[in-house]
């Protein structure tokens, strides 16, 4: 395999304008990840190669060619190549920190931790902490959201995964860690997530430190003898196919890996949802209507209860359609990749981004209309906020329990209005999260009928 940055450029794709002097697009691509690509698809189209400091990249772009890289196996386009960046996050031994096998062995563990059946489990703890959240607001007020909702998701998952003990004692320890690790992913890294940063050092102080809190919480456990239903049992009772099980630092790893990826892309889909709905009243009130509807029907709106939300689904959908969370999937090419009559050659690095793919006319007629109203896509490719194929995301159907689950609370309680003028909320990338504008700032005033 040829190494990044000794390929030629390709002589079929074009390359994209505007190169720095260093021919480099990074500094573009790291100002705002989304509008860059917005920019090399519409002057590029389907692919658009770019050089992504150092790394030649090609933007695919669409359901077909989305399709042809999310069918490639990992021996041809690997994503743990790609994301090396994220090892220093997760650990080694886990995810792209392991051999393939074991990294498919672990995905399995996650997704038997994420099993329908389990989510009866899930919904009333994130009920709860929705309720205890909103127990302090009184009848009015305002409060920054983006930053409410990644405070919420991170009790809902540490109380999900490690259970009630380890998330009422939640220190100011666990909540700086976690901060410094998650401040150390941004665009740059993507290419050397290894340079002497101070805030990579941060970041692997902090790992250390999270590990350890973890690690101590299994400890614990194995002393005592009760039965525990969570998350971290399942990690703990799962077995690689030889038999053998994680060690503590890969269930640590595995901790953080869960937390990481639901974390900012959850919280992130709850705040846009919540701007959109207070920016679109007349939708944000069928809504009301649908959950008033719910809780006549099952005051504990049990698992089974919240899958009868075609409203605030469509809600959902539309959201992630408008504002994908994620914006860079990145395979690497192991083996050269060949696309209608192209060859992306091994070394370069491919990029999918939903953003730009959401917005083809031909698939989403106005796409920058938002419109919960829109039909289902039936081209499962051509919808991709949760990737696709082998890879595709294992906490998607979680991801959208949590938010239904968490609106059903607020809505039931409060009514919601911008706090600024609607033109204020845009979207911003200070990492590699595409997020409302910082800070998110919306009144809240109770709800007379409730
Ligand atoms: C709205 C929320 C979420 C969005 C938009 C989202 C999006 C994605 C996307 C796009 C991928 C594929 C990345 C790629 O192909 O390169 C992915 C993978 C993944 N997601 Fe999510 N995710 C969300 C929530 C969650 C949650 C709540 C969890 C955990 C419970 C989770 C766990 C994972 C894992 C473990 C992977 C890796 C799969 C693999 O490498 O094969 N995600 N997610």
């Amino acid at each position: 395999m040829s190494q990044p940055g000794t390929q030629p450029r390709s002589t079929t794709i074009p390359f994209v304008s505007g190169a720095g002097a260093d021919g480099s697009h990074f500094a573009e691509f790291c100002a705002h990840p989304a509008k860059f690509l917005m920019r090399a698809h519409a002057e590029c189209g389907e692919l658009a190669e770019f050089d992504q400091g150092g790394i030649l990249t090609v933007l695919m772009v669409g359901p077909e060619a989305q399709e042809a890289v999310f069918r490639a196996p990992d021996e041809q386009l690997s994503a743990s190549l790609a994301y090396q960046y994220m090892v220093p996050i997760f650990g080694q031994g886990v995810q792209y920190g392991a051999p393939t096998a074991i990294e498919r062995q672990q995905l399995r563990m996650h997704s038997q931790g994420l099993r329908a059946e389990r989510m009866t489990f899930y919904a009333p703890i994130i009920a709860q902490e929705a309720a205890e959240w909103i127990r302090s607001w009184g009848e009015s007020g305002e409060m920054d959201f983006y930053e409410g909702f990644a405070d919420l998701t991170i009790k809902t998952s540490t109380h999900c995964l490690l259970g009630p003990e380890f998330r009422y004692s939640l220190t100011e320890e666990f909540a700086k860690a976690y901060h410094d690790l998650g401040a150390a992913v941004d665009a740059s890294g993507t290419v050397d997530h290894t340079a002497q940063k101070a805030a990579y050092a941060r970041r692997d102080e902090a790992r250390g430190r999270l590990g350890d809190l973890i690690k101590s919480r299994i400890t614990l456990r194995r002393a005592g003898k009760e039965e525990h239903d969570d998350l971290l049992a399942v990690y703990m009772n799962s077995t690689y196919t030889d038999g053998t099980h994680l060690t503590d630092d890969q269930i640590a790893g595995m901790v953080v890996w869960f937390m990481f990826a639901g974390h900012h892309t959850s919280a992130n889909t709850a705040a846009w949802t919540l701007v959109e709905l207070a920016r679109h009243p007349e939708y944000c009130r069928e809504i009301v209507q649908e959950i008033d509807g719910l809780y006549e029907d099952d005051p504990e709106l049990g698992f089974r209860t919240l899958r009868k939300m075609p409203l605030m689904e469509g809600f959902i959908r539309e959201i992630l359609r408008a504002r994908p969370p994620l914006n860079a999937l990145s395979r690497r090419v192991v083996q050269d990749f060949h696309y209608k009559n192209h060859v992306i050659e091994a070394g370069k690095n491919i990029m999918l981004a939903p953003y730009v793919s959401h917005r083809l006319p031909e698939y989403y007629p106005d796409p920058e209309r938002f419109d919960p109203h829109r039909p289902d896509q039936q081209n499962p490719f051509a919808y991709i906020p949760f990737g696709g194929g082998s890879r595709k995301c294992v906490g998607n159907a979680f991801a959208i329990l949590q938010v239904k689950r968490i609106f059903c609370e607020l809505l039931r309680h409060y009514e919601f209005e911008l706090a600024g003028p609607a033109d204020t909320y845009v979207e911003i990338m200070p990492s590699l999260i595409l997020r409302p504008s910082d800070p998110c700032v919306l009144r809240y005033r109770r709800r007379q009928a409730a």
